[in-house]
């Protein structure tokens, strides 16, 4: 384990007193079930995993922001003074850096200076989720550079504040909407602002109403199986996917009188006759119910059901949507056929990136052994294996 402090100081030089080094951590998550439905008005049931960013900050006397990434090379460098705000080629630093920049954007059209924007800091990160695997590596650092800025500036205990922490899930997604381009929904940064330990978030995503549903797998374990298959296009990809469901619900709109894909009804796909377009229409509209009854089945403890209603959405993920592909599908259907197991399907975007799959406690360890082997024996790639235990979102430590 990196020793996070020894490597602040060798970066950053040492401390003083009054410029003690504060820490932070803010996890990576894993949705349950809800997939491609938060940018249509649909409820997501992701939980916070254990595996996430760690961060050493130290607050500045001067204007600069400095933030260093032990997993990544360059520092990002935001002068305040000068507005230094230009994308950067090292991608990595377009997400702290989009997110600074809105924060300063929202304060100039307040006409308000917040103390961080006056001062500055040095911070430096470590991770351990692995990028571009589909469990929101690029939301956690999101989320906790805006953690520490609001933190710095308002002097309030975020920690209990949950309106602040709204407000800043919601900074974040326009920071990656705006800034990145990537047109993401809000599920990401809100399951990393607002998850609580031992339970799955429950999130409305059109009214970000949300609730605690109890995460308690007893005789169960749930396991994060990555492809290693990089994702590939995966950001064109996925605003392609957003804006036929724009096309799917303008279709619909002519005829009834929703706002959003999610409050459609399987009768209104008679209206859309493109078939492209009525099978992304046909998993959102399912997708959405499975959420009601997964949660459903959680609450009751049901972990057979959860799991059926888990194999259910890859399917339509795979057939209707479209975004899981042969190291995805090859994985998910290796995982369902392997003895303990009681469903599993593709987490996150899709395009590579990760699955999750839930078994039998007693069996967990020969499932592990066999799908890292057929996994590898039928696509060349080693397979990803981590235990999944639902944690709380971001915090200073
Ligand atoms: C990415 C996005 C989320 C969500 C998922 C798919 O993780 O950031 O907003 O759309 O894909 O469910």
């Amino acid at each position: 384990m990196l020793d996070l402090t020894t490597l602040f100081i060798e970066r950053f030089g040492t401390s003083t007193a009054e410029q003690s080094v504060q820490y932070y951590f803010s996890p990576g998550r894993v949705n349950l079930i809800g997939e491609h439905i938060d940018y249509n008005g649909g409820q997501v049931l992701p939980i916070a995993i254990s595996q996430g960013i760690r961060a050493a900050v130290r607050p500045t006397t001067n204007k600069l922001i400095r933030i260093q990434s032990i997993n990544n090379n360059g520092e990002l460098t935001v002068d305040i003074d000068t507005e230094g705000f230009a994308k950067r080629p090292n991608n990595w630093m377009n997400y702290p850096l989009g997110v600074i920049y809105k924060l300063w954007k929202s304060q100039q059209k307040l006409k308000k200076h917040l103390r961080i924007f006056e001062t500055g800091f040095e911070m430096l990160i470590d991770s351990n989720l692995p990028m571009g695997s589909g469990l929101s590596s690029s939301a956690a650092l999101e989320v906790v550079v805006a953690y520490v800025l609001f933190n710095q500036s308002y002097k309030k205990n975020l920690n209990q504040n949950d309106f602040m922490r709204v407000t800043l899930a919601i900074l974040c997604q326009k920071a990656e909407n705006d800034f990145v381009g990537v047109k993401c929904g809000i599920m990401d940064q809100f399951a990393v602002a607002m998850s609580k330990q031992n339970h799955a978030l429950l999130l409305e995503c059109d009214t970000l109403r949300y609730q605690y549903v109890p995460f308690q797998m007893r005789k169960y374990a749930m396991v994060i199986l990555n492809t290693n298959k990089p994702r590939a296009l995966a950001d064109s990809k996925y605003n392609e996917r957003k804006a036929e469901c724009e096309q799917a619900l303008n279709i619909i709109k002519k005829h009834s009188a929703i706002k959003q894909l999610c409050e459609a009804t399987l009768n209104d796909l008679d209206f859309i006759d493109n078939p492209t377009l009525l099978r992304r229409a046909r998993h959102v509209i399912t997708e959405n119910t499975r959420v009601t009854q997964t949660a459903k089945a959680l609450i009751e403890g049901n972990w057979i059901q959860v799991g059926e209603l888990l194999n259910l959405s890859h399917q339509s993920l795979r057939d209707d949507y479209e975004v899981t592909g042969f190291e995805l599908d090859t994985l998910s259907s290796i995982a369902r056929h392997t003895e303990g197991c009681v469903g599993s399907r593709m987490t996150g975007a899709g395009f590579g990136g990760c699955a999750i799959a839930i078994v039998k406690n007693e069996l967990l360890e020969d499932f592990k052994i066999t799908v890292a082997n057929e996994y590898h024996k039928q696509t060349g790639l080693r397979l990803g294996i981590y235990d999944v235990s639902a944690q709380d979102g971001v915090k200073e430590l």
